[in-house]
């Protein structure tokens, strides 16, 4: 008789061809490498080419034998932004061009081995219906806010009640149509699609199939931990029961695989890590940490009430200036002003992308002023850094009220972008209210800590996940 051990499960991880999400993903996708796993990670020809150029994931990754990352068309030209503001565009390509692509690699041998179980983006509808269809089993990860998730789920209600759509009125109103959120959500809260006034905005159509998609799955992972956002998992479970709430997923690799570094292993762009040495330069908690993310645009008014905020607060401040900061239009439109760089020599420092997981933990940031993107929020969480939220869009708006009302670890700044404002949050964030986010900050880092070390919750969730997609393949 062979009693020869069955083959480790393969597992293809489909992340939405964004910073945030393959960033997130690609942490999972270590675990679950390190866990003895096969794992496939797919991308877009376009994010493979960026992760190749400005991140070291070959030479990370080459410590799992069985990684292998695997890219197909998203359907756009090559130089095409692929920014924000052309989100909807980007799923009409995924839709039309990469889902034929991906049916094709999986029924014709397009992986060097069988899968056994995919795991892909909740968003990605395609991705579920294709692998219903093959009778492939599939998990969901929804990279994004769990807080917007049940938000989301709750857009059907909130249609039909008359609560959304809405345009820019009444916004201090409260929002009853989102169970658990009764007290505090305001619409002004809601994901910025549903201000457009309009039931068919595009938006509000996508997300709208989210209450349809990720209960169809045989599983839904969620980047989150039990005791941030516990009663918020319980309504979501009323939906999805097979919950694996395994987050902060960069905490994992802190915790379980000693990895120092660990998020630049996915960057799409290459870090400036000057600004470390930038940082040891300067006293304990006296800097602000400013970033709005990987795909927010601002425009050149904004980013002067910012400067100008920041420079007049006294505090010292690292800001990430991506080069497409301000836009995907001519030169001159996206040309920083010379006055912001020569300015802030005497208390800022300025990259165009950071070591971010590495900023949040040195010893000299107190703050962050940030777009309040899931990642940013628990990488913030994790090192118990307080923040001024600044929200753009998706899930941010509702992610910046939990910081600042729910678990009171800073300041919500939304749909103001005034320089006297900006200059007020950071003097309370940094020395006025310093105490009071410190301490709630610390807490709340502690329990992150905790849920992922042994015996947490989430350290328990992922082993249940790993478990799970060995079993698929016996
Ligand atoms: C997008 C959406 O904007 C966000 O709302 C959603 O929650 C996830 O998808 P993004 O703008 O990329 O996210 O923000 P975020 O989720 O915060 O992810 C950004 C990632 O880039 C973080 O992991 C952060 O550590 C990293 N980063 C950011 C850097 O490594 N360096 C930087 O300079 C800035």
């Amino acid at each position: 008789m062979d009693h020869q051990a069955p083959p480790p499960s393969h597992v293809l991880i489909f992340p939405l061809p964004f910073q945030g999400p393959v960033n997130c993903m690609l942490k999972l996708a270590e675990l679950l490498s390190a866990a003895g796993l096969h794992v496939t990670f797919l991308v877009t020809h376009h994010i493979r080419h960026r992760l190749l150029r400005h991140s070291p994931i070959q030479t990370h990754f080459s410590r799992y034998p069985h990684f292998q990352l695997v890219s197909i068309s998203d359907g756009l030209p090559e130089d095409h932004p692929r920014l924000g503001d052309q989100v909807m565009e980007i799923f009409d390509a995924l839709e039309s061009v990469t889902k034929p692509l991906y049916r094709q690699m999986l029924t014709s041998g397009g992986t060097q081995k069988p899968v056994n179980c995919i795991i892909a983006d909740g968003i990605l509808g395609f991705a579920i219906d294709v692998a219903k269809e093959i009778g492939m089993p599939i998990i969901s990860f929804r990279t994004i806010s769990p807080c917007f998730i049940w938000v989301v789920f709750c857009l059907p209600k909130l249609i039909e009640s008359g609560e959304i759509p809405f345009r820019d009125n009444d916004l201090d109103s409260l929002i009853t149509s989102v169970p658990g959120m009764e007290n505090f959500l305001r619409k002004r809260d809601l994901p910025s699609f549903c201000r457009s006034g309009n039931v068919t905005d595009p938006f509000i159509r996508l997300f709208s199939t989210e209450s349809q998609l990720s209960p169809r799955t045989d599983g839904l992972i969620l980047n989150t931990f039990e005791d941030l956002e516990g009663p918020l998992l319980s309504h979501i479970r009323t939906l999805c029961p097979n919950l694996y709430a395994i987050g902060p997923l960069h905490g994992h690799l802190k915790s379980r695989l000693a990895v120092a570094s660990p998020p630049s292993s996915g960057s799409f762009r290459q870090e400036d890590r000057t600004c470390l040495a930038w940082l040891d330069q300067q006293p304990p908690k006296s800097v602000l940490y400013v970033s709005f993310g990987s795909l927010a645009t601002i425009t050149k008014d904004q980013l002067m009430e910012f400067w100008s905020g920041l420079v007049n607060s006294g505090k010292r401040f690292l800001w990430v200036i991506r080069s497409d900061y301000l836009g995907s239009g001519g030169d001159s439109e996206r040309q920083i002003p010379a006055e912001l760089q020569e300015g802030t020599k005497e208390r800022g420092y300025i990259v165009d992308w950071a070591p971010q997981v590495e900023v949040l933990a040195h010893s000299s940031v107190g703050g962050f002023l940030t777009h309040s993107g899931w990642n940013s929020t628990l990488e913030s969480v994790f090192e118990g850094v307080p923040m001024i939220c600044w929200p753009c869009f998706v899930d941010q708006q509702v992610n910046s009220r939990f910081v600042g009302e729910v678990w009171g670890l800073g300041l919500d700044m939304k749909d103001t972008c005034d320089r006297v404002i900006v200059e007020k949050m950071v003097r309370d964030l940094m020395e006025e209210r310093r105490d009071e986010f410190e301490q709630s900050a610390n807490r709340m880092a502690d329990l992150a800590r905790r849920s992922v070390t042994e015996g947490g919750s989430s350290f328990q969730d992922l082993d249940r996940l790993i478990q799970d997609i060995r079993s698929m393949s016996l």
